[in-house]
């Protein structure tokens, strides 16, 4: 029998151990939910708050930031600057995409997955005054098969909405294949892509999404309070959000309170005062996954799935996965009996998880060792009694 070989990543584990704090007394296992921090995001967060005690105020400066924030999010899906826009949350991106649509004519259908995180449908079921109807593609168990899609899609469709992850348990969506779908009808497609950035190489321009958002608290190492919109080129000056404000004209410091114009690009979709501070952090947080490369990250996150998946299974856990298995993000559902009280009880041991519904998620990051795994494992199966 051939021995199999211990894999390691592609870059140096320990140096990118050491700059996470937490990883000496915790296993952090909710990346799905929270990352932790690292000190390159404590040290940004420091730089804005020694701006702030220093000069008291450097718009100029805190701009500067938020345009490289801006920046560094178009490196990371491969875009540019100009075709992303800066928002608070997702929730509210997806509120200026709906916003800016219009449902008055025959297309005013919004095909929605099952997979959506709830902020997100219902955002497009809140889009029902202005004329929409939205119609939802069902999961058939675990994940949602293609031809639900293509029975939803037809000439009325506007818009489809599909996660590029499911947040309960990392199954991947085929956005390319979506795209086909909706743009067999000329609809467009939006997608989610916050529980899969930072654990994949993905690349808008060729995904076939028209729009893809994302925030940056989950495997992007950053904080709440800001999020990404990326719009296909060409796209926005077609869009007329009502949810807008003066970051999305063409020049904010006219202060014209009578003329509504629009800026270009995607910036036509920025609001008010940017998300400052948390520019700051988001940035750290998706230069320093770039520097070490998303595709030895993806091939890492990978191997700590296997491991997870594996070790659930030979203790007699319940994975919560497509059959057959299918591509998925570092995050591993597993059914217990109550999530919550399994939460609690895996912290009490060092480990955090995050729980979701009926069931426990681990998600480990690029930061995570296979030893990190199997003691989350152990202690899983420990806590639900299968130990
Ligand atoms: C896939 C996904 N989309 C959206 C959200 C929430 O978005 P926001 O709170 O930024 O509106 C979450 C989780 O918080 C999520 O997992």
């Amino acid at each position: 029998m051939v021995p199999r070989m211990t894999p390691n990543p592609a870059y140096d584990l320990s140096s990118v151990r050491r700059q996470i704090p937490q990883l000496a007394n915790q296993i952090p296992m909710n990346a799905c939910s929270q990352s932790p921090q690292s000190d390159r995001a404590r040290r940004a967060a420091d730089a804005y708050l020694d701006s702030w005690r220093t000069e008291g105020m450097d718009w100029e400066a805190w701009l500067t930031e938020v345009e490289a924030a801006r920046a560094s999010f178009a490196r990371l899906i491969g875009g540019v600057p100009e075709d992303v826009a800066v928002a608070g949350s997702v929730s509210q991106a997806t509120a200026s995409v709906a916003t800016g649509l219009d449902f008055s004519g025959r297309r005013h259908r919004i095909v929605v997955s099952a997979a959506e995180f709830p902020t997100v449908s219902q955002v497009w079921l809140a889009q029902n005054r202005l004329g929409a109807e939205v119609r939802r593609v069902e999961a058939d168990g675990e994940s949602i098969p293609l031809d639900r899609y293509a029975e939803a899609i037809d000439q009325s469709t506007l818009l489809v909405s599909a996660a590029r992850a499911w947040f309960r348990n990392g199954w991947k969506q085929d956005t390319q294949a979506i795209a086909q779908l909706a743009h067999r009808h000329d609809a467009l497609l939006f997608v989610d892509a916050y529980q899969a950035l930072g654990t994949e190489s993905f690349d808008a321009p060729s995904s076939g999404a028209d729009f893809v958002a994302s925030g940056n608290l989950k495997f992007l190492m950053g904080i709440p309070g800001i999020a990404f919109l990326w719009v296909r080129p060409g796209l926005a000056p077609l869009l007329h959000p009502a949810v807008t404000g003066w970051f999305g004209r063409k020049d904010p410091f006219a202060f014209d309170p009578e003329r509504l114009d629009w800026a270009d690009g995607a910036r036509r979709l920025d609001l008010g005062t940017p998300p400052i501070l948390e520019a700051y952090v988001a940035r750290a947080g998706m230069d320093w996954l770039q520097e070490i490369g998303l595709s030895d990250v993806q091939a890492w996150t990978g191997e700590l799935r296997r491991r997870l998946v594996e070790g659930g299974t030979e203790r007699g856990l319940s994975v919560l996965a497509p059959e057959g298995g299918s591509d998925a993000t570092p995050t591993t559902a597993f059914a217990v009996q109550d999530a919550h009280a399994v939460e609690q009880a895996l912290r009490t041991r060092g480990v955090i998880a995050s729980a979701r519904g009926p069931a426990i998620r681990l998600a480990p990051h690029f930061y995570s060792t296979l030893d990190d795994v199997d003691q989350a494992i152990e202690a899983l199966a420990e806590v639900a009694g299968r130990g």
